[in-house]
């Protein structure tokens, strides 16, 4: 393990069945004014909504709702939520729903008290915040993103055709998070297997990069043999407790900065996949794993050694007699087979990328430094084309 780092991590976890006993005790940290962000209605649906107003009126706190996040949240809803949550005072932000809507109100955590348009401050120019940060908890519906433990944010402005994803620090990580596998039964099986899919893809983007020992790429392994296990579970009975909490923990130490410590991380797939949003608006998990097979084999034979032991350690092919080719070869049809049997959306045309699309969604995708190979421009078409 050849990299220094700091390691803290501020999120308190509730986690269970009962997990919604935490929250009357977290609001009792924070004033009256509480802003309930949450999506497009799942949570009334669910009865999670219902649930959640009547512990806050027991608790005596003024509900400022703030509904319609979208999957995908935009500039426009940012603004929004930020003039909502200035005038009202707002002591905490509570989210209730998937990564979308934990993003958001990050996003709005942030900047609403921000003294210039936030997608500039934060999302272009990538500054950190300097102003009053309104603190977030989280109740999560959906797993996949990690957003319940990190500093993640997500935004997408359709005008500029541009979707970035800003990476806080701790004083943005959500103060606490509600992880109640139940409450994600109800989640439609694409979006479900969308997010499993979110979930190995941000494993392997710290996996697949380094060449060091490091204790971080064995809990990798582990994690990623936990999802491959429980998903199994999950797309023939979705209501399966065990396979699901075993899923909803996986998603949190996938991208709660665990994983990445003491070594380089990739992240280009999301890179890829950020820009298609851009795009196509379509389900963030779908495309990463549109694009995901033709990078790997893109970049392979620059990271050999860690694509043959991926498939040794992580697929269980047996290594004996041969070449670190043929093992990266076998470990990536077997990671293919997994996907095709979790049922994600394997090209990019069936997320409705047309060839007019392919200079802009390149130009869109920021090039990152971290993993085996520093992709060109052309490289980036390239891999689209492959992903058609
Ligand atoms: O809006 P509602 O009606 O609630 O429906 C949502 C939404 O349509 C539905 N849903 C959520 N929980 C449900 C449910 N439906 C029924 N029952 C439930 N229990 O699912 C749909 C998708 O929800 P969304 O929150 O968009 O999904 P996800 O959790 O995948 O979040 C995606 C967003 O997170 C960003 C993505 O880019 C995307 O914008 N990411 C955030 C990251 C982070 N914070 O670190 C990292 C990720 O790589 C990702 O980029
Ligand atoms: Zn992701």
């Amino acid at each position: 393990m050849l990299g220094d780092f700091m390691y803290s991590n501020p999120t308190r976890l509730y986690f269970g069945k009962n997990a919604l006993d935490g929250l009357s005790k977290e609001l009792e940290n924070y004033g009256k004014n509480i802003m309930l962000t949450y999506g497009g209605g799942s949570v009334k649906k669910s009865g999670l909504y219902d649930e959640i107003v009547k512990i806050l009126k027991k608790g005596g706190k003024n509900i400022i709702e703030l509904p319609g996040v979208m999957a995908n949240p935009t500039t426009e809803k940012l603004y929004e939520g930020c003039r909502l949550a200035k005038e009202n005072n707002i002591d905490l932000i509570l989210a209730v729903g998937g990564g979308s809507v934990c993003d958001y109100s990050k996003a709005v955590s942030v900047s609403a008290y921000c003294s210039e348009d936030p997608w500039d401050k934060y999302f272009l120019r990538m500054e950190e915040p300097d102003n009053k940060i309104i603190p977030v908890g989280c109740v999560l519906t959906m797993v996949g993103t990690g957003s319940e433990m990190n500093g993640g944010s997500v935004i997408t402005n359709h005008a500029q055709k541009l979707k970035i994803g800003h990476v806080f620090g701790d004083n943005v990580f959500p103060k606490f998070s509600i992880l109640n596998p139940e409450y994600t039964f109800t989640v439609p099986h694409y979006q479900m297997v969308a997010g499993f899919y979110d979930i190995m893809c941000h494993i392997l983007e710290q996996y697949l990069s380094g060449t060091d020992d490091n204790t971080s790429d064995y809990i990798s392994e582990g994690l990623m043999k936990s999802l491959i296990s429980s998903s199994r579970i999950a797309v023939k009975n979705p209501k399966d407790y065990e396979a699901r909490s075993n899923i909803m923990w996986t998603a949190t130490w996938a991208l709660n900065t665990l994983i990445a410590k003491g070594k380089s991380t990739d992240w280009e797939v999301h890179m890829i996949g950020q820009a298609v949003g851009a795009y196509t608006n379509a389900t963030h998990g779908m495309t990463l794993s549109a694009v995901s097979l033709a990078y790997y084999r893109h970049i392979m034979n620059y990271g050999l050694k860690r694509f043959a032991r991926f498939a040794a350690n992580v697929w269980g092919v047996n290594p004996e007699g041969k070449s670190d080719l043929q093992l990266a070869e076998e470990g990536l049809k077997a990671l293919e087979a997994w996907m095709r049997e979790i049922g994600v959306v394997m090209n990019l045309k069936e997320l409705g990328v047309t060839e007019d699309m392919y200079e802009g969604i390149a130009k869109a995708t920021f090039i990152l430094e971290g993993g085996y190979k520093k992709l060109t421009h052309e490289e980036v078409i390239e891999i689209l084309k492959e992903s058609m």
